[in-house]
């Protein structure tokens, strides 16, 4: 049996961490990446969200996949490589080993320390397969790694995390990913414009779960920044924002607040608020564009029964069948 290989690519350092943190703190409206919503309790609060009968987006997603699975990989044809982005528990891909004919498995995350296990269940499970666990933090810089080899690649990014980008970013991340494929292809998850009574209760869920999502992380603040956030101070707020088509997620203060760090406070007036994600919602032919315009064509996408979310796969090659 085979066993996986694993690289970190450097770790952001911790300074350079809490300068970006205390950076977002001072700005005139308080902004903090989406990225620290994921320590190891967010990213649980994370599955646990995916579960919720309100959050729509994993299960229509899943739906999809399942109904269009072999259309999709007669589309792409055979994956010598597969990138999974934002792999997490391995789970997604996983699921087209077998349709997708995946030679070779390239899981990536924020830390190798994510994928260790799972790589290594998956691995039993295919004994035969080369798989590697690359640990780097993609949302700045795609720069994947040499070791994965040459040759066209599968890129892999369900889930419609690129709705967490802006359209600007999401246009230079589309750009990176067309060259990291190598001539290759892309297969990506995105959440589609519908009704506000459907998007808000998936961001505001009656059970709260999206709240201690969005809470917590003032908690991996207080650690990686030296705050002293005391969430009774700070209420969760979702709403869409029609006219961006986004998801804007907020921590509101509940009453004046102040909040130190070595070297440094800030106060917040009782109803100020700091912005903590966005989730971009795309019309298809809006993101239809986006892919031609970073390079990629021969487009096909898939939606389910109430166009509430596709999947679309684009070829990196220059439109030649
Ligand atoms: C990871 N990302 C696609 C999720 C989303 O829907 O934007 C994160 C999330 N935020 C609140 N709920 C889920």
């Amino acid at each position: 049996m085979k066993s996986p290989r694993l690289i970190q690519i450097a770790h952001q350092d911790p300074q350079a961490i809490r300068a970006e943190l205390l950076a977002g703190l001072v700005a005139p409206t308080a902004t903090i990446a989406p990225k620290y919503l994921y320590d190891a309790l967010g990213s649980r609060l994370f599955t646990a969200i995916t579960e919720l009968p309100e959050y729509y987006p994993t299960r229509t997603e899943a739906v999809i996949f399942s109904h269009e699975m072999k259309d999709m990989a007669r589309a792409l044809g055979p994956v010598a490589t597969l990138v999974d982005l934002g792999a997490g528990n391995c789970e997604k891909a996983a699921r087209l080993f077998e349709t997708f004919r995946v030679q070779r498995y390239v899981a990536v995350d924020i830390s190798v320390n994510y994928l260790r296990d799972s790589l290594a269940c998956l691995q039993r499970e295919h004994p035969e397969m080369d798989m590697l666990g690359v640990g780097l933090d993609f949302s700045a810089a795609l720069a994947l790694p040499a070791e994965i080899g040459n040759g066209p690649r599968t890129l892999f990014y369900p889930g419609s995390s690129i709705g967490n980008f802006t359209p600007a970013e999401a246009l230079a991340f589309l750009r990176q990913a067309q060259a990291a494929s190598q001539g290759g292809t892309l297969l990506i998850g995105v959440d589609l414009v519908k009704p506000v009574s459907i998007l808000e209760p998936a961001y505001d869920d009656p059970l709260g779960v999206t709240a201690a999502f969005n809470r917590n992380m003032l908690l991996h603040l207080n650690r990686l920044a030296g705050t002293d956030f005391n969430i009774a101070d700070w209420r969760h707020v979702a709403f869409f924002n029609g006219s961006e088509s986004r998801i804007e997620m907020h921590l509101e203060a509940l009453r004046d607040v102040r909040v130190s760090w070595p070297g440094g406070e800030r106060r917040f007036r009782a109803g100020e608020r700091m912005h903590t994600e966005n989730s971009y919602k795309w019309q298809l032919d809006d993101f239809a564009g986006l892919l031609q315009q970073a390079g990629f064509s021969r487009l096909r996408h898939w939606t389910d029964e109430n166009e509430w979310f596709a999947v679309f796969a684009a070829f990196a090659g220059n439109g030649d069948a």
